[in-house]
């Protein structure tokens, strides 16, 4: 990739941690099965500083029940860690599962993050949604909009934003120290790449994006957003490496062209349905993970638009 000074920063970011123990992060993730995401605890051992990404509100479709069993383990982490939390951070508005930013920052605190371009993914599911203009469409929900290129401490680690659209246009991967948390771009290598047939997503955009993210080192450590194990492999996995893709990823390692992916992503995705929590996910989580306001008898609503999508 020719001239790329932020995807340069950010691999000399990972080259200096990789030199230096004291400026790579404590790493816990928590692994979610009702809807195959990992989300993860990220801290900075020297400070306790910490960054939360991706984490899951539990919703019971069926009775419209949310509830809190998997924020509570990471609240449960968090605590008896001792740890201070500074960031909530979403890759990107999850399809699949609401976010428990919301409920995360009223117990720990931390300032809430999403990438810039949130406010495109806010314009077309506004209208889908019919969302009235008390729905602000500019990201204002979120306390913090990055960009690419944009840099952030957790504790005395760094970090640095790369935008990565194709799954969604406002994805974003977060670099702290050697570790990348890539949402939803690659998989583990034996099961491949997420899907680009969201409104807005782009399968051309998707493989530039994780092309760029295996520009990085060999050696970066990279989390991914979900897992679903692959044909051959029973347990859950959620850690891999650069190396380790461009060697072996099903969908994009070393060879495979732009052409090709776009040809694999976009049959495979002719085939695939929705996911089950598509329209509460995105509905709460473009709010940033706030249930839309009750109506007059002081209850929220989950909408689903018939025959738009
Ligand atoms: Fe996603």
């Amino acid at each position: 990739m020719a001239d790329d000074q932020n995807l340069d920063s950010a691999a000399a970011q990972v080259e200096r941690a990789q030199a230096d123990e004291c400026l790579r992060p404590s790493i816990a993730g928590f692994f979610d099965e009702a809807t195959n995401t990992v989300s993860y605890v990220v801290h900075d051992p020297k400070t306790d500083e910490a960054a939360i990404i991706d984490s899951v509100l539990d919703f019971e479709a069926a009775s419209g029940r949310t509830s809190n069993g998997s924020a509570d383990r990471i609240i449960e982490y968090v605590t008896s860690n001792n740890l201070k939390v500074t960031w909530l951070i979403e890759t990107h508005a999850h399809a699949d599962h609401i976010s428990a930013a919301p409920y995360l920052q009223e117990r720990l605190g931390g300032k809430l993050a999403i990438g810039r371009d949130i406010i495109r993914v806010q314009e077309v599911f506004g209208k889908l949604f019919n969302a009235g203009t008390d729905f602000e469409r500019d990201g204002s929900q979120f306390d913090k909009l990055f960009e690419d290129g944009e840099t952030f401490k957790v504790g005395e680690l760094e970090g640095i934003a790369l935008h990565v659209p194709g799954h969604t246009p406002a994805d974003m991967a977060f670099i702290i120290g050697d570790a990348a948390f890539v949402g939803d771009t690659i998989f583990m290598p034996d099961f491949g790449t997420a899907r680009a047939d969201f409104p807005g997503g782009d399968a051309h955009q998707l493989y530039r994006s994780i092309r760029r993210l295996l520009s990085l080192p060999d050696e970066t450590r990279l989390f991914l957003c979900h897992d679903y194990k692959a044909p051959g492999r029973d347990e859950y996995a959620w850690e891999t490496t650069v190396k380790q893709q461009r060697q072996e990823n099903v969908h994009v390692k070393d060879g495979v062209s732009e052409e090709d992916f776009v040809e694999m992503r976009t049959t495979r995705d002719k085939t695939l349905a929705m996911p089950n929590l598509i329209m509460p996910s995105v509905q709460v989580n473009i709010r940033g993970g706030r249930l839309p306001d009750p109506e007059d008898n002081g209850v929220s609503y989950i909408k689903i638009p018939v025959n738009a999508v």
